[in-house]
């Protein structure tokens, strides 16, 4: 290795190790602006730089834009902690340089997916002959797993997708609860499905779908179908009653398809394992690592039952390109790209580190200081706690509207946690989402006592 660059990399390893330290007390949100971004990064194309001047240009100008995301007090969206060795083994996926699509190019790469897909089927207690893709997020899962179904109902109908293409196929019905995250539409509209193809199906109070209104939507159907259900509501954490669901869907020889971006950890758990009872039974998954398994961004998983139908649609053939055989598993054949990064070195290391115990106890610790919030925030006058808090979400509404949005607004200008907004069952809701694996019951109540301050201000 030349001087340059041992020079290089040890200045970043002492930021990395310098930006973690600060993490728990650092301001919890940006304080720089998009607009004042964009005029930061302008680059002058008639000018270089140094490889240190460029990084250490680079973490001046993001810094005061960049989200802490990684720190304690970070409950916005549903948002992972990228755990240092997850990182580490990141940097070494970028440092090796290998393009994950082939397992004879890249052996390492492919071989650490298929050890890690194991891993991952034997921890979410999924069946061990799925297949798995490994895909920048959940929303890439549920597309490719999404295209799997679409092959295999057209395949059981006697229609061959893959010669014919979707023009002449026959119609399918997708059924699916009518709080679905936003993303399984776009992987529909992706797949060429638009609105009118859909069924929307009643939900109860926390977002769950009712399995008697599948019942009766699915008595409508002709044809083709596929039912998507959710293991863990963006807003709620609901599951859906996933054993109703697949015996009503199998009934109707429909393909069952399961958003557990976040959720479907919770079948790592023994205290939150029966949430997920049934969920088993569907055909295809979607899952996140980059979430609660604490893997960098970008990494999820796109589990598929029907091996064949995840080949049918994602197989890339190409003479120069030997494709999965036997136990030979070529990444590339189950993923929507050809060249990628290779994601299974940090998931790899990730269950490595945390093993089920690790993640099981996270899990469920997070689930427990979610419960510590609605507890704490549930008992102030005005304050109300809009779901049940079975997983790891709380939906908080602080008397109308206009101060739920303010309360908000205050929380994140004080810089002591972060939380954002979202517009649920009619009315305006902080949502607090606790994935991050450092924070603590300290961090609960500090971040809680900062709402109140801020309610309390609100209120007058
Ligand atoms: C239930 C659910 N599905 C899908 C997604 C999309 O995941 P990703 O952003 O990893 O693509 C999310 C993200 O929060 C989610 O909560």
């Amino acid at each position: 290795m030349s001087a340059d660059y041992e020079k290089l990399f040890a200045e970043i390893a002492t930021y990395a190790a310098r930006r973690r330290a600060a993490d728990p007390s650092r301001h919890h949100a940006p304080t720089a602006t998009y607009a004042g971004q964009v005029s930061d990064f302008r680059l002058d194309v008639s000018q270089s730089a140094s490889p240190e001047q460029v990084i250490r240009e680079l973490i001046e100008i993001a810094e005061p834009g960049l989200a802490a995301i990684t720190a304690p007090r970070f409950f916005g969206w549903v948002m992972g902690g990228s755990n240092p060795t997850g990182v580490a083994a990141d940097w070494l996926t970028s440092i090796w340089g290998q393009n994950a699509g082939n397992h004879m190019a890249t052996p390492a790469a492919a071989a650490v997916e298929t050890a890690s897909a194991a891993a991952l089927l034997e921890l979410l207690d999924l069946p061990r002959e799925s297949s798995v893709g490994f895909v920048t997020g959940a929303t890439m899962a549920s597309f490719t797993c999404l295209a799997a179904a679409r092959s295999a109902v057209l395949h059981r109908a006697g229609y061959d997708l893959e010669a014919n293409g979707m023009a002449g196929a026959p119609p399918i019905t997708i059924v699916l609860g009518e709080e679905a995250h936003s993303t399984i539409f776009s992987g529909l509209k992706y797949l060429g499905f638009g609105e009118r193809n859909t069924v929307k199906v009643a939900v109860n109070r926390n977002g769950a779908m009712e399995a008697g209104a599948l019942a009766a939507a699915m008595q409508k159907t002709q044809g083709p179908v596929i039912v998507i259900a959710q293991a863990g509501h963006i807003n709620s954490g609901a599951f859906d009653p996933f054993v109703e669901i697949a015996r009503i869907a199998r009934a109707y020889g429909a393909w069952l398809h399961i958003d557990g971006a976040f959720g479907l950890w919770a079948r790592a758990t023994t205290t939150h394992r029966a949430l997920g009872e049934g969920l088993e039974l569907a055909d295809s998954w979607s899952v996140d690592g980059h979430k609660w398994l604490q893997t960098p961004y970008d990494s999820a998983y796109a589990i598929v039952r029907d091996r064949q139908a995840h080949l049918r649609a994602m197989q890339i053939a190409a003479s120069y390109l030997p494709a999965s055989a036997g136990a030979d598993r070529a990444p590339a054949d189950y993923v929507p790209e050809l060249s990628r990064r290779a994601r299974g070195f940090a998931t790899w290391a990730m269950i490595r580190l945390l093993g089920r115990e690790g993640i099981a106890s996270m899990v469920s610790r997070h689930c427990a200081l979610a419960r510590r919030f609605a507890q704490k925030l549930g008992v102030e006058p005005g304050v109300e706690i809009m779901n049940d808090v079975a997983l790891n979400q709380v939906a908080v509404h602080f008397g109308s509207d206009a101060q739920t949005q303010a309360v908000i607004a205050r929380v994140q200008a004080s810089g002591e946690c972060f939380v954002a907004g979202a517009n649920w069952r009619g009315k305006a809701i902080m949502r607090i989402s606790v994935t991050n694996e450092n924070t603590t019951e300290a961090d609960v109540d500090r971040s809680v006592a900062a709402m109140l301050k801020a309610w309390s201000e609100v209120r007058g």
